[in-house]
């Protein structure tokens, strides 16, 4: 192996072009490919940039020849030389045009055959990836997705920054306080059986940096949340966090929409209508059946429970005489799209949604054909297809529930699930919507008690305020999220900063006097001493990334992720400690894993 340092690198591989032709040029990397042609050799050298082709033939040094044909994949080289017009050109890549005539050339590190191909896009499984990860993240579709995440988190800090936050770090360690998911517990090893929490967000800090005069704080916060896994949930994700003094909605949204406008400039450039959008949660969930609609195709839901509320089919009937609905979306061309197979599977689809099925109507060429025809007359099934605009070629599909809940989260998936499948979905386009006045509470069944929509720091809108109190399910709040092609990239709200106002939300949610003591005690104290209007927001970094740089998952744009069971495959952890370590922490383990 060469000895490191008499070949500086002057260029990135990826930035050579023709205007450099002639330069004496040194490059630094991984070698991607050797291809050995008697006496001519390529070796294609591969930066985080690009790549660019060493050049050796009859006229290159026959000691450096001779070392370029010990080298194989992934070696890591250092080579000089002079820069020339290639015989051949690949147009496929940027510095396809040139070449680097080699004069001399350094072996710096050697390297076994690695587990797989690294090349872009490659077909490996997710685990074997996430093991060499640091192989994973040479491919270049890879290297792309941390520089974009780099730009993106370089633009939130030139945009916050020009509009006067100060970015400012709130602790790790900190206090528990369970609403929404489950913390991460760290023990003390000082305070015997007590525990910090890891940060969920920083939300009560942020609001905390607000009564302390800050007036606009923003952090790329870094959250964790012991939640179960999906493509766009890590365990440990990363926030665009912020939050405003002396503010209402309308503040917070103008300068979000400020940096959502500069984000998709800079990165993409593409340039977003401002005002967004806004829809009130209500709408979102009526027209689609979600609180994070994708606006980049149509297929809305029609409610037609007012037509069959006194028909003669119970699982339309029934559903609506129970306080539910039942709800449609018109498929258009569906007819012929959907077979009863593939109906068959969309019915298995809104099952896991919990719909007890799926109802269906064909109107084809040769007449409709349906699954509920004979239960129905004619005049409400024609009332039916009225209402959702059917026409031949359609396919109408219905969901009835006694709970509004599940007819809109079935339905609400199928219109993307059937949307993908008959490739509605554009590809290139953003369509961002602010989702406003959302519900400030929803009943848990499981706790037995109205839990916060959002979280409970959230202020109740100035005309519900009394709901709070006397009809909580219908009580808006002041929060807003801000949703990208169906995807919730970020939430907020404008936030309690009264006592008095936040006890009686504590009271709402089954919080005793006492407990919001023991746990809010230093919120309900800070209150106590001038509390500024405030209000702010977070976007889920990751989320955005993932979105602006068209990956499938989160996991794509975070360098290092935990996998499905919230492992990391790579340093093999969470893994078991030193049982000196548990004692100093005053920790037994009760079951080990196994018994
Ligand atoms: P919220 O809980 O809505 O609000 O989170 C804000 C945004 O963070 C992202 N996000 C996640 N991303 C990846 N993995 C996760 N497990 C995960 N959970 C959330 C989402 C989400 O929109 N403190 C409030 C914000 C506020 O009120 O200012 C909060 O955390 O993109």
């Amino acid at each position: 192996m060469d000895k490191f340092g008499s070949i500086k690198r002057t260029m990135w591989c990826g930035a050579a072009r023709m205007e450099d032709v002639g330069r004496e040029i040194a490059v630094c990397g991984w070698v991607q490919k050797r291809r050995d042609l008697g006496s001519l050799l390529f070796i294609d050298l591969r930066d985080r940039s690009g790549i660019l082709q060493l050049a050796f033939d009859d006229k290159t040094d026959p000691a450096v020849f001779e070392k370029a044909l010990t080298v194989r994949s992934e070696y890591v080289l250092a080579a000089r030389g002079v820069l020339r017009e290639r015989a051949s050109k690949n147009y496929e890549i940027p510095t396809g045009e040139v070449e680097l005539e080699v004069t001399a050339l350094q072996i710096l590190a050697k390297s076994e055959t690695p587990p797989f191909e690294i090349v872009e896009n490659s077909d490996v499984n997710d685990v074997l990836r996430l093991k060499y990860r640091y192989l994973d993240l040479r491919r270049p579709d890879m290297a792309r997705m941390l520089q974009l995440r780099h730009k993106v988190v370089k633009c939130a800090r030139d945009y916050f920054d020009e509009q006067g936050f100060l970015e400012i770090e709130t602790p790790i360690l900190t206090k528990s306080t369970p609403e929404g998911a489950r913390d991460y517990l760290v023990p003390s090893r000082v305070h015997p059986g007590k525990f910090y929490a890891l940060p969920q967000s920083p939300q009560q800090y942020k609001q905390l940096l607000m009564v302390a005069g800050v007036d606009r704080y923003f952090q790329i916060a870094r959250c964790f949340r012991d939640e179960d896994l999906r493509a766009d949930r890590q365990p440990e994700f990363t926030q665009i966090d912020l939050e405003m003094s002396f503010v209402d909605e309308d503040d917070v949204i103008a300068v979000n929409e400020g940096f959502l406008k500069r984000v998709f400039k800079t990165v993409l450039d593409v340039d977003i209508e401002t005002p967004i959008p806004r829809m009130p949660y209500r709408e979102a969930m009526e027209r689609f059946g979600s609180d994070k609609p994708d606006l980049r195709f149509g297929l809305e839901l029609r409610d037609v429970s007012d037509i069959v509320a006194g028909c003669g089919f119970k699982v339309f009937s029934g559903p609506v005489a129970e306080g539910g609905s039942v709800r449609a979306i018109c498929v258009p061309g569906g007819a012929k799209a959907f077979a009863r197979k593939q109906i068959d599977a969309l019915t298995d689809f809104v099952k896991t949604y919990g719909a007890k099925g799926l109802a269906w109507m064909r109107l084809s060429e040769e007449g409709a054909s349906s699954s509920f025809a004979k239960f129905l007359t004619e005049e409400e099934t024609a009332a039916i297809l009225k209402r959702c605009g059917a026409k031949t070629g359609d396919l109408v599909l219905i969901v009835g529930d006694a709970s509004d809940k599940v007819v809109f989260a079935a339905l609400g998936a199928l219109r993307c699930e059937v949307a993908r499948r008959m490739d509605l979905i554009p590809k290139g386009v953003y369509k961002l919507v602010w989702i406003t006045e959302f519900p400030m509470f929803e009943y848990s069944e499981e706790e037995g008690r109205y839990v916060a929509v959002h979280h409970p720091f959230t202020a109740p809108m100035d005309e519900d305020v009394d709901l709070i109190e006397t009809d909580p399910a219908n009580c808006r709040a002041k929060a807003y999220d801000i949703v990208l092609n169906g995807t919730e990239l970020g939430g907020g709200s404008i936030r309690i900063s009264t006592p008095e106002m936040q006890r009686k939300m504590f009271r709402a949610l089954g919080l005793s006097e006492e407990d919001a003591q023991e746990r809010f005690a230093h919120l309900l104290t800070a209150f106590k001493y001038g509390a500024p209007p405030h209000g702010g927001l977070a976007y889920g970094l990751d989320r955005l990334v993932m979105l602006l740089g068209g990956a499938e998952s989160i996991r794509d744009v975070i360098a290092f992720p935990k996998v499905q069971n919230a492992s990391e495959p790579m340093t093999n952890c969470p893994d078991t400690v030193e049982q000196k370590q548990l004692e100093e922490l005053h920790i037994a383990v009760a079951a080990p894993e196994g018994e």
